[in-house]
């Protein structure tokens, strides 16, 4: 077995592991997702909600993951073999190979629409003067365009492939290493232009001053789904990731700077959007899942220097979708070589030819009136229905599932032996374990069961 871990390759320290696990984590979910259901939601109120979500039962079940992967090293399914043998434990990590393949399949499809508004904003279509129909109607028209939807998809998924066939540390780290400056630097720079424009303070308001009356049930069940997507946990990303970490590295001090770093750029991409929006007469921030392809290109075409400002936060996008694409991809490419012993290059071109065929569905559902954009009886669009049954049921099924196996099979004080490794002391082993026996369990449970409802 020693011989086979050295053959899965490593990162070469805590510090890498933690700017790898972060782009995973930080990615459409933050700057595209996190905005509008903010937005839908309330504001400030909905935020806080999340950030506790984030801290408490996201943390914890990202140490799980963690912890499951580095005791194992192995990819999930074969992570849950080791850790079980001869339990039927290991359909869970086959159904999390599933899951990632899945959303990997509609992700890379708003992905690709990131990539063609950085290439709308590089040729400075939103420079000139946009009404509301304008935008709608470009947005429309762009979506629909099925040719260029297909070839936006194409070079995305093909550029997430030839990193994730490089290996895990000439290829993932490399560019993950490289590309997280970049979007730190454009995060940095566009939170300081908008929060300083004219009539900022309207958006920062509504961003960070909570009015509790706007909070249902469903606004925390969204809070909860959010957080875990932000986080990647809940489908074995993060038990990949961790099971190439070194046992000298702390996985608590790991967890904490990726939840924060996370939170962080999910905050400041609110700093960026609200103040922007609000600056604009007119502007509403409860658009929903447009919000950043149809609100935000009409404020640019207002703004001074609406233009860069637009490319910037566009490519900013591109970069925290790839980081996030190449963990998807490494969840599948993992399995293929740990479990089915093929090499990572072949594994990683079939998996990316795959994608390809089952994200067709998902692209013609944008937009064109066809069978996929309004599936019979669901009258909902193809990339709307996988992203419920696997973006959000996959995901908390996912999330209960590992808890009750590291509360109950495999055990919290394996999990924590494994924590303390070389010696480390886990200082709130008990609160954790009790967040993870009880806590999770029951929430996640009564969660699934009223959304049912
Ligand atoms: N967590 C990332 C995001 O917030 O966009 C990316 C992501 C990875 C989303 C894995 C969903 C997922 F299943």
């Amino acid at each position: 077995m020693d011989n086979d871990l050295n053959k899965r390759g490593s990162w070469s320290s805590k510090f890498t592991f933690i700017l790898v696990a972060s782009g995973s984590a930080i990615g459409l979910g933050n700057i595209w997702r996190f905005p509008y259901l903010t937005g839908m939601n309330g504001g400030a109120a909905f935020v806080l909600i999340y950030l506790s979500a984030v801290f408490t039962i996201g943390l914890a079940l990202l140490l799980a993951e963690t912890s499951i992967g580095r005791a194992a090293k192995g990819a999930p399914v074969c992570a849950f073999k080791r850790l079980k043998p001869n339990s039927g434990w290991h359909l869970l990590g086959v159904a999390g190979v599933i899951t990632c393949t899945v959303i990997l399949s509609y992700y890379t499809v708003i992905a690709g629409w990131t990539l063609g508004y950085s290439f709308k904003a590089l040729k400075g279509d939103f420079s000139k003067s946009l009404t509301t129909e304008m935008v709608k109607g470009m947005f429309a028209s762009f979506s629909s365009n099925t040719g260029l939807i297909i070839l936006l998809f194409f070079i995305f998924i093909f550029i997430t492939v030839l990193i994730v066939a490089k290996g895990v540390s000439k290829g993932i780290e490399k560019t993950v290493k490289s590309l997280m400056p970049i979007l730190l630097l454009i995060l940095i720079y566009l939170v300081i232009k908008s929060v300083s424009a004219k009539g900022a303070s309207e958006g920062l308001n509504f961003f960070l001053k909570p009015d509790f009356s706007k909070v249902t049930w469903d606004t925390v069940l969204l809070a909860i789904t959010q957080a875990f997507f932000s986080l990647s946990v809940g489908i074995g990303i993060m038990l990949t990731y961790g099971s190439y970490l070194s046992k000298k590295e702390s996985l608590v001090s790991a967890g904490f700077w990726i939840v924060s770093l996370d939170t962080i750029v999910a905050l400041m991409a609110g700093l960026i959007i609200f103040p922007t929006l609000f600056a604009v007469p007119g502007m509403v921030p409860t658009e929903g899942p447009p919000l950043v392809f149809i609100v935000l290109p009409l404020v640019f075409s207002k703004i001074a220097g609406g233009a860069i400002f637009g490319f910037l936060f566009f490519l900013l996008l591109v970069v925290a979708a790839l980081t996030s694409t190449i963990s998807l991809l490494e969840v599948v490419v993992a399995y293929c070589v740990d479990t089915r012993k093929w090499a990572r290059k072949k594994a990683a071109y079939i998996v990316g030819l795959f994608i390809i065929f089952i994200g067709i569905p998902s692209i013609l559902s944008q937009g064109g009136s066809n069978f996929f954009s309004s599936l019979p009886v669901i009258k909902k669009p193809f990339l709307d229905v996988v992203d419920l049954i696997f973006g959000t049921y996959g995901y908390m099924f996912g999330a209960l599932l590992i808890t009750i196996f590291v509360g109950y099979v495999w055990g919290t004080n394996s999990a924590i032996n494994e924590i303390e490794k070389c010696g480390r002391i886990f200082k709130l082993k008990r609160i954790w374990s009790f967040v993870i026996k009880w806590i999770m369990p029951l929430l996640l449970s009564v969660i699934l069961i009223a959304s049912f409802i």
